[in-house]
């Protein structure tokens, strides 16, 4: 996609149609001006009540090309109040506008966000909405496949520096790519994208942006004593891999000793082994592995932001299957930190491989610690598709990541852990088992169970297992994979700095 910033001339560019964002109760004579070009038009529309500017909602006007008018359509995108706008309230707009268009055959556009934010700020959320409203689901189709597309998007804002335009158009551009490169993982299927493959993904990215990448087999897990995360893939035939990802910077502002790390849950499908998962629905675990595509898409956007403090990124990508060798509930493991597990369910398996990934992610010297999975179907129960839960041992991380999701438009709602909840996984067999008991806080069991592999590192849990996927589309956004927390973790990091 071609991107190109303008501050003067929004009616006069090379452009087949213009899309103008607009707010809810917002009065036409706020467009007066542009509805010069409209002859009148949206003035009323307006007036009918044909359009009130509601988030989703959209008008379209035909345009009679004249002079340097060159587009033949407008379209009005309702973007919902502007008193609680957020960034992604520009991305989610310009995103609505693309998918529309597209539908309408448009090729290039020209997009005022008509935001207050600034100019670096509204050009990287148009471009960031422009190309993460592009993805599609349909790369294994070979026929009625979407052949429509946009390609050239005109970012419109008056009165800015054309540098800071450029700026913002160079970071949407990798936020968006970053976004949907995790967006394409997580929409693989399990027989393409097997550990080793997801591995090679990760290297072949870190090659692409300058990412140190290791690789670390089963053998080097086992002489690292990965007793939980290796039981996880006992009856796959695929071997586990550990890739961690570094990100230097050429000149760091950290404080000596810090460094942040992010740890994923890269399950590429998760039968749920020897405890098995029904059949129906049981395809949707091919997503399981959305916590590392995540850290993989974070990285990649790290590497080419060059922010100024180092990164450390970590995937455990395992496949759970029952088998013959498999794990067998009643199973004792010991963990890298010299942990027992009693395994109860082997379909809690997330915490069994994230345990051993988190402790080797403070033996690198990790001080603080962003872990994010596909935990537990309880989180959607508690908060279905709209909020992340958000868990951890320290406030602060905790608040600073909820505050970074406000600005980024994506939500993170806290849970509690703590004494009483961590007495619930204690084992009367070994240290700790894997399940809490049936029905009581689900989420917050695979948090306390994490919590027993930390050891002095700031450390926060995100369960996206409600919020990696969406199960329908949007105006902005096609169903699937959704690439969430990425635009948040790009913000703790760059506020870190
Ligand atoms: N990958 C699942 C969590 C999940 C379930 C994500 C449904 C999305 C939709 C995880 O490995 C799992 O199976 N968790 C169990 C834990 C239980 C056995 C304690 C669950 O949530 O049922
Ligand atoms: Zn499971
Ligand atoms: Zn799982």
């Amino acid at each position: 996609m071609e991107f190109q910033g303008i501050t003067s001339g929004f009616t006069e560019g090379n452009v087949e149609a213009l899309a103008v964002a607009a707010y809810k109760g917002e009065k036409a004579s706020e467009f007066k001006d542009l509805d010069l070009v409209a002859s009148g038009q949206i003035a009323a529309a307006m007036k009918a009540g044909e359009f009130k500017g509601d988030a989703g909602e959209f008008l379209l006007i035909r345009l009679t090309p004249k002079g340097k008018l060159k587009a033949s359509k407008l379209l009005l995108v309702g973007a919902g109040d502007r008193s609680d706008q957020r960034e992604s309230a520009i991305s989610v707009a310009s995103g609505a506008a693309t998918r529309y268009l597209r539908k309408c055959n448009v090729k290039s556009f020209a997009f005022d966000a008509r935001s207050n934010s600034d100019a670096v700020t509204v050009a990287q959320n148009a471009v960031q909405g422009a190309i993460t409203s592009q993805f599609e689901l349909d790369k294994y189709k070979t026929k009625d496949k979407n052949d429509k597309a946009v390609n050239k998007v005109v970012v419109y804002v008056a009165g800015a520096k054309s540098a800071d335009l450029n700026k913002g158009i160079e970071r949407g551009r990798i936020i968006g790519d970053s976004m949907n490169f995790t967006r394409d993982l997580a929409n693989e299927p399990p027989n393409i994208l097997h550990p080793t493959e997801m591995a090679k993904r990760a290297q072949v990215m870190a090659k692409e942006t300058g990412l140190k990448c290791e690789i670390l087999d089963e053998a080097k897990m086992k002489r690292l004593g990965m007793g939980s995360l290796l039981s996880v893939s006992l009856g796959s035939e695929q071997p586990a891999k550990l890739i961690v990802l570094r990100y230097t910077p050429t000149k760091s502002t950290a404080k000596k000793g810090d460094l942040l790390a992010f740890v994923g849950k890269g399950i590429t499908f998760d039968t749920g082994g020897i405890s098995l998962k029904p059949g129906d629905g049981m395809d949707a675990m091919k997503y399981d592995m959305s916590g590392g595509a995540t850290v993989l898409g974070t990285m990649r956007a790290i590497a080419l932001l060059k922010p100024s403090i180092p990164v450390l990124g970590i995937v455990a990508a395992v496949e759970n299957m029952p088998d013959g060798r498999a794990t067998r509930p009643s199973d004792i493991v010991t963990a890298m930190n010299g942990k027992t597990i009693e395994i109860l369910n082997t379909d809690a398996e997330g915490r069994l491989i994230l345990a051993d990934a988190v402790a080797y992610a403070e033996k690198q010297g990790a001080n603080r610690i962003v872990d994010m999975a596909t935990l537990t179907g309880a989180v959607i129960i508690a908060l279905g598709e709209h909020n992340t839960g958000i868990m951890g041992n320290d406030q602060g991380l905790i608040d600073e990541i909820i505050s970074c999701g406000k600005e980024a438009g994506e939500g993170f709602w806290q849970l509690p852990v703590g004494g009483e909840y961590s007495k619930q996984i204690r084992s009367d067999i070994a240290d700790i088992k894997n399940i809490g008991p049936r029905g009581k806080a689900g989420t917050i069991m695979g948090a306390v169970f994490i919590q027993e592999f930390v050891d002095k590192a700031k450390w926060a849990h995100l369960d996206i297992a409600g919020t990696a996927w969406a199960d329908g589309v949007k105006p902005h956004q096609a169903k699937g994979p959704t690439g969430v927390a990425i635009r948040s973790l790009i913000k703790l990091v760059e506020r870190s700095q």
